[in-house]
This record gives structure tokens, sequence and C-alpha cells, in this order.
């Protein structure tokens, strides 16, 4: 690889904590390397529409530590662009900016839908790219781990503390919701790590007299109040085999977010009305059943704000910088994967389109199990 080689670099999707803290990484080893960089603002979007800003060494000193992403991030897809209200393929104009602004390599920092993207990009634009797993997420195919993941854990950990205190005092039962799409990865270890008595996530479908057996008990044991967990993503057995009878996968319940399954009123397309949070219905329906108070607090965006953890930042160092170096290599069209606590290159055929969700039987669900946890199915 060209010494003088110039990267232009992306972040894209949802945004999280430790994404400037990599762009720092890619950006320090660029030029420790006699690399150029370039930013593309506002995810792909940027890229189409040729919007971007030099990367020199004073603009990432002092960013390891800020959360959210100073590139800003969208969660257009270059290939499936909303064009006055169309989808239209941006492709060529993608590639156009690339080779205007004469990049060697294009790095996108994304979880999976960015993946695609890149992949797309490569496949159709014949541009190199290369990627870094960022999600709160977890759920990106073929790492061990997501960067973002860790911060968003440690945030709704803490509410879970949090949550103990003042349920204690009110004898209540409070429902948190928690992130993580159709991925249970972040409400499992905020509940195992923040002590909540259930945890319900989409890969295991509840139901809810098994919860509500596990408070009575609780109750009966002395214990007055209970924390529940719930991710934002969960389904009852019921529709979860109305959902695989209709031909969905059994865990992965939607294409969008559950909040943002929306129903715009005509002539507000674009305008997202939030519905009823799933932790709503939790609550209403335990209160009911149990005779028990209920309140709910969902976490949100909460998790993907403010600086990310010493785990993320050292993480996002380590991807970023990896990056660099596989692109000195010539090594292109991969991403950059942590296995076996090491960073290796994956290629982003095996990483594209396909999701990392928690198995049922992941030790991490049967340490839940083994802490008198109740999973919602037994
Ligand atoms: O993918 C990250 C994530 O925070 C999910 O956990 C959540 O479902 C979604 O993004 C929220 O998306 P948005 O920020 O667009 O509302």
């Amino acid at each position: 690889m060209k010494s003088n080689a110039r990267i232009g670099i992306l972040t894209a999707g949802g945004d999280c904590p430790g994404l400037n803290a990599a762009i720092r990484g890619v950006a320090k080893a660029a030029m420790h390397y006699g690399m150029t960089v370039v930013g593309i603002r506002d995810g792909f979007r940027g890229l189409v529409e040729n919007r971007t800003m030099p990367i020199d060494n004073p603009l990432v000193s002092g960013i390891l530590t800020q959360g959210g992403t100073f590139l800003g991030s969208s969660r257009d897809r270059p290939h499936k662009m909303k064009v006055n209200g169309r989808n239209v393929d941006m492709t060529s104009a993608a590639v156009r900016t690339y080779r205007k602004l004469r990049l060697d390599c294009l790095v996108c920092l994304g979880g999976n839908g960015t993946q695609k993207s890149a992949l797309a990009l490569r496949e159709n634009g014949g541009i190199d790219v290369l990627t870094l797993p960022k999600t709160i997420d977890n759920d990106v195919a073929e790492t061990e781990i997501t960067f973002g993941f860790d911060s968003a854990m440690s945030i709704a950990t803490e509410a879970i503390d949090r949550l103990h205190t003042t349920a204690t005092s009110h004898q209540r039962i409070i429902v948190c919701e928690v992130m993580g799409h159709d991925a249970g990865w972040l409400c499992l270890g905020s509940g195992i790590a923040g002590g909540a008595d259930v945890i319900l996530i989409p890969e295991i479908p509840y139901d809810l007299s098994a919860v509500v057996r596990h408070l009575v008990r609780r109750n009966k044991a002395g214990k007055r109040f209970s924390i529940v967990a719930v991710a934002e993503g969960i389904a009852s057995m019921g529709e979860a085999a109305a959902r695989s009878e209709a031909g969905g996968k059994a865990g992965a319940h939607r294409s969008a977010p559950p909040h943002l399954e929306a129903f715009a009123a005509p002539g507000t397309e674009g305008i997202r009305l939030v519905q009823e949070p799933v932790s709503s219905r939790i609550a209403r329906q335990l209160q009911q059943l149990t005779g028990t108070e209920a309140r709910v607090t969902s976490l949100g965006h909460v998790q993907r704000g403010g600086s990310p953890t010493p785990f993320d930042r050292l993480l996002c160092t380590r991807l970023g910088t990896k990056a660099v170096e596989l692109i000195s290599r010539g090594r292109f069209n991969v991403m950059v994967a942590i296995k076996a606590n090491e960073c290796v290159p994956v290629s982003l055929e095996k990483v594209a389109g396909r999701k990392r969700t928690v198995p049922p039987d992941h030790p991490w669900v049967q340490t839940a199990r083994l802490t008198e946890t109740c999973l919602g199915d037994q």
C-alpha cells in the first residue's frame, strides 16, 4: 500500500459512546503511517452528497472521552436512499465522491445496516471499504463484542441499581425497558449485573403467568419489591408462535425497532409517532395480576449518550488502529472483529446480513437462571 494513502471515514446508524474514540484511533494511526484522513459527514448521505471535512491532528485531540460522533450520523443507505420521498439507488453518486476525493479506502463505523451498505458499495460500486463493529445492541455477527455495548450496559446497570432503592422504599414492581432491537444482550447483561429479578429478552419468548408466579413467590418469601428488566424487542410465547407461523424467524421479531413501529397519519410520512412501550404493557399486566403497585422506566436514548467506559475507549482505540494497520498492508473489504480478545479481519460477506442474537443456551442465560432470575419461560 502506498504510504500517502487517503482514507475516508464515516459513522452510520444509531450513535453510541466510543465513536469519537474510534475515529481518533483511525486518524492518529493513519497520521502515524503518513496517510491522509477525510471525514464524511452524516453517514452515507454525506458520501452521496459530497459533504466532507479534513481531519487533522488538533481535531482529534481531546475527543477520546466524548460521546456521540463529531462527524454526525444517519441511517441512510446508499443503495436505497430516500430522495423526495422515494427510495433511490445512489451508489453511483457515492462512488463519484469517493473518486473525487481520491480515496484508497472508506472506513465505515456502524452496526448491521452499515455492514450491509459497505458490502453493497464494494460489490456494486467497486470501491475498497473496511468496517468497524459499532452498536449498543452487540448483535453484529462474527465478533465477540461491538463497541458501545459496554458503555450502554454500564448506564443500564446503574439505572437498575438506582431503581432498586426506590422500589424497596415503596414496595413496588419496577419494569425497566432496555434497548437492543431484536437482541437481548444489553438487557441480559445489565439485568444480571444489576441483579434484576426478572429478565425478559427477545430470544426467550415469555409466559406472563411464569413471571407472575415468580413475583408472588418473592413476595411470599418476604421480598418487598421486584425489578423486571425487559428488552424492547420481547414477545410473549403466543406472539412468538404467531410470528413464526406467519413466516418470521423465532427471536427475530421486527425489521424496525419496536418504538419505531409507528403509524404515521396520512400526510405526515416520515414523522414517527411513539407507540406504547412494551414495558408499560408488562407493568399494567403485572400490577393487575399480582396486586402490587407497578411503575415503568424506559431508558431509551440515555443508553446511547455520554462518555464511553474505559473498556470501550480501549476497544475503540484497538479497533481503529488495527483498521489502519490492515489498510497499510492493503487488506480491504473486511470488518475488524474481536475474536479470543484479538483484533482480526473477517470478510464482510460473512458479516453482512447476519445478526448475532443471544443463543438460549448461552452461559449468561445459565448464569441468570442459577441466580434465581426468572427469564419468563419456566
Ligand atoms: O441500534 C441501536 C439502537 O439504539 C437500538 O437499540 C434501538 O432499537 C434503535 O437503535 C433506536 O433507533 P433510533 O435512534 O433511530 O430511535
